[in-house]
């Protein structure tokens, strides 16, 4: 008999999504500011993203991505332990779109709070959740990416305009039951960060250093400012060093993967980390075109699509990676389970 006891398995159990039904295409945004349906395409790979509606917010959509979340599992809200929202353009600066999430859905016994880590707050929600499972803390926790990045974009910069769209992806996770082999397992994460490198994305008003003034909101200093070709190297290698560490940590080797969703920036950002890491083009996933960078929510959504679509299936296992302002970035490798979306 084997006394020895055994640690508590995260998996990942439901996934949901909620999409702005507006759709900007890049035909209409060469309406207002002066760039092409080419160059967008050539650059980026970004055909369409979704606009929010003046009625949609970071909170509506990440609500109806939680109770689809949460249907996918068959749980109910009642059950959650932990509500965690990754989001770097919350409903309001306090309180938590997560605590309003909680009350909304009805999560009565939960834990709520949010987590800023730009595009990467997805993979580091799915860390801190893993860490709560896995030590015996939490049993049941639903991990929300939602961002309204219409929001913040200035519509009048050519050079970020193109590359953002809305939306929400939410994913229930779970301890697993020993012996329940339908479950998969988020086997490892590894989370980076260089904060040397803040100045290269970042919104730079609204917080405690600039507060919002007549003066700041007249040099456009609420909106996203990036240096594309820093932010370009920096996703590339750091995305590409991810999956190598976190593939180390579990002492696994690239052949071991199926399939690879790297957060959807940009079409040339996710071949840089393929071919860094020699992987055949078959086995990485990519709905960017459709949705433009959703930041925080990508991964979320590109894991829903490619459920939907029997891209990826029980039993294979996918490496995740996000990097984002701050810098900050890693990755996850999870061995999928039985999702029904
Ligand atoms: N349409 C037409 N021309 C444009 C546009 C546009 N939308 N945007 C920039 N240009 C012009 C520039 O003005 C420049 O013109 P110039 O040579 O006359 O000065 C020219 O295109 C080339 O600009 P670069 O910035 O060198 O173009 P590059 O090939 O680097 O592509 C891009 C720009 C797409 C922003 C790229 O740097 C990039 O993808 N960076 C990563 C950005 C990113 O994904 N950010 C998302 C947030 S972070 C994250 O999620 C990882």
């Amino acid at each position: 008999m084997n006394n020895q006891t055994r640690l508590p398995r995260a998996a990942i159990t439901g996934l949901g999504v909620y999409l702005p039904s507006k759709i900007l295409t890049n035909q209409e945004l060469a309406k207002i500011v002066d760039t092409s349906d080419d160059w967008i395409v050539q650059r980026t790979g970004i055909r369409e993203r979704r606009i929010a509606a003046p009625e949609e917010t970071t909170l509506s959509m990440a609500i109806e991505a939680s109770k689809q979340a949460l249907a996918s599992a068959r749980l109910g809200a009642d059950q959650l332990d932990l509500v965690i929202c990754a989001t770097l353009i919350p409903e309001h600066t306090f309180p938590s779109t997560a605590c309003l999430t909680q009350d909304a859905i009805g999560a009565t016994k939960a834990g709520a709070f949010d987590l800023e880590a730009a595009c990467a707050g997805f993979v580091y929600a799915l860390s801190v959740a893993r860490a709560y499972i896995v030590s015996g803390m939490a049993k049941n926790i639903l991990v929300i990416g939602s961002e309204t990045m219409s929001r913040v974009i200035d519509w009048q910069d050519r050079s970020t305009c193109v590359l953002f769209g809305d939306g929400a992806g939410a994913a229930v996770i779970q301890a697993a039951q020993e012996g329940d082999t339908a479950m998969g397992e988020i086997e490892s994460v590894v989370l980076m960060s260089d904060g040397a490198k803040a100045c290269h994305l970042m919104i730079p008003a609204g917080g405690s250093k600039m507060p919002a003034s007549e003066q700041t909101v007249r040099d456009r200093q609420h909106f996203i400012k990036m240096n594309g070709p820093e932010v370009f190297k920096g996703a590339v290698r750091g995305m590409a060093d991810a999956f190598h560490q976190v593939l180390k940590s579990t002492n696994l080797q690239l052949e071991d993967v199926d399939l690879m969703v790297a957060h959807q920036a940009n079409a040339r950002i996710i071949e840089g980390v393929r071919s860094r890491l020699d992987l055949p083009t078959s086995k990485v996933y990519q709905n960017l075109q459709r949705y433009g960078n959703t930041s925080g929510a990508s991964i979320p959504i590109a894991l829903y699509d490619a459920v939907r679509e029997d891209v990826l299936k029980e039993g294979m296992r996918v490496a995740v990676a996000g990097f984002g302002g701050g810098f900050a970035w890693g990755a996850a490798v999870i061995k999928w389970g039985k999702v029904t979306v």
